[in-house]
């Protein structure tokens, strides 16, 4: 972790010492740390957010930081969630079984609390669209890693159940080139028994993980071609062509991947 001081002239307060520290494994919003909370500028889908949060917070779920309010800068303040985030990726100990089970139920828990809520708008549930290792905190680093929050809520938005999971599956077994597909069409399946996936969404998963690949991959090239300085970074580090072999992967392999779903 990167830790300055940054001196911060408060009203009234003189001036005034925050400790700021950069979280590590953001690609988009330059999170920070200050005085122990997270704080994040705010984007249009802001309000969405934090109203889904104080949902959960209603709702008694931990599954979620708590939004704490604007700050005077006009940041959204998050509580921290303390844990282990794998957010350099590559951890394969995300991909354990025990560890994709329970992920699975805090996110089956998750839509539940927003099925048929006003939130969802007349969708499924609310989903939270970026389900990945570096938005998961687990407890610690001990295995079986065991996931107790999911956090960068930003793209949160009504949806399908199965939307979620397969972005699930594809970031957490990593569906692409250097992945076994056999072994990720029995995780697919553990992943799937875990939540409870109805059988007609079970047919559609491993075509919702390419469905994702290829709507991410178009997503950073027009979005950079358009001028968005986070994904010029993301195409000049390469990632499109990665998500687009990713994809190429997964509709390759995808009667293996679906093999395991399939069986009884
Ligand atoms: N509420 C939180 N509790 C603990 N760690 C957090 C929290 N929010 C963010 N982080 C850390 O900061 C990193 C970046 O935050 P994130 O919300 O994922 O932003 P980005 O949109 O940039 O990916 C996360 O990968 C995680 O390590
Ligand atoms: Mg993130």
């Amino acid at each position: 972790m990167q830790a300055d001081a940054k001196a911060v002239k408060r009203p009234g307060q003189g001036l005034h010492h925050e400790c700021i520290e950069k979280l590590p494994g953001g690609l988009i919003s330059g999170v920070v740390l200050v005085d122990g909370t997270v704080r994040r500028s705010p984007t249009g889908n802001s309000d969405f957010v934090n109203r889904l949060l104080r949902h959960y917070e209603a709702k008694s779920w931990n599954g979620a930081p708590r939004y704490l309010g604007r700050d005077e800068e006009g940041r959204d303040t998050l509580s921290y969630v303390h844990g282990y985030v794998p957010w350099r990726g590559g951890n394969p100990a995300v991909a354990s079984s025990a560890a994709l089970a329970a992920l699975a139920r805090l996110v089956r828990a998750a839509h539940d609390l927003t099925a048929g809520h006003p939130l969802a708008d007349g969708h499924e549930v609310v989903c939270h669209n970026d389900l990945s290792p570096k938005n998961t905190v687990y407890r610690s680093a001990d295995e079986p890693l065991e996931p107790v929050a999911l956090i960068d809520w930003d793209l949160a938005a009504p949806g399908r159940r199965v939307h979620d999971v397969a972005h699930l599956c594809w970031q957490y077994l990593s569906l692409g080139p250097g992945t076994d597909p056999s072994w990720a069409s029995r995780r697919i399946r553990e992943v799937a028994d875990a939540y409870g996936v109805a059988s007609a969404d079970r047919q559609e998963l491993v075509s919702k993980v390419a469905w994702w690949q290829e709507r991410c991959w178009r997503g950073i090239e027009s979005g950079a071609a358009g001028g968005d300085a986070a994904l010029i970074s993301l195409r000049e580090a390469g990632v499109p062509e990665e998500i687009r072999a990713a994809h190429a992967w997964v509709t390759h392999h995808q009667q293996t991947l679906e093999a395991d779903l399939a069986s009884d």
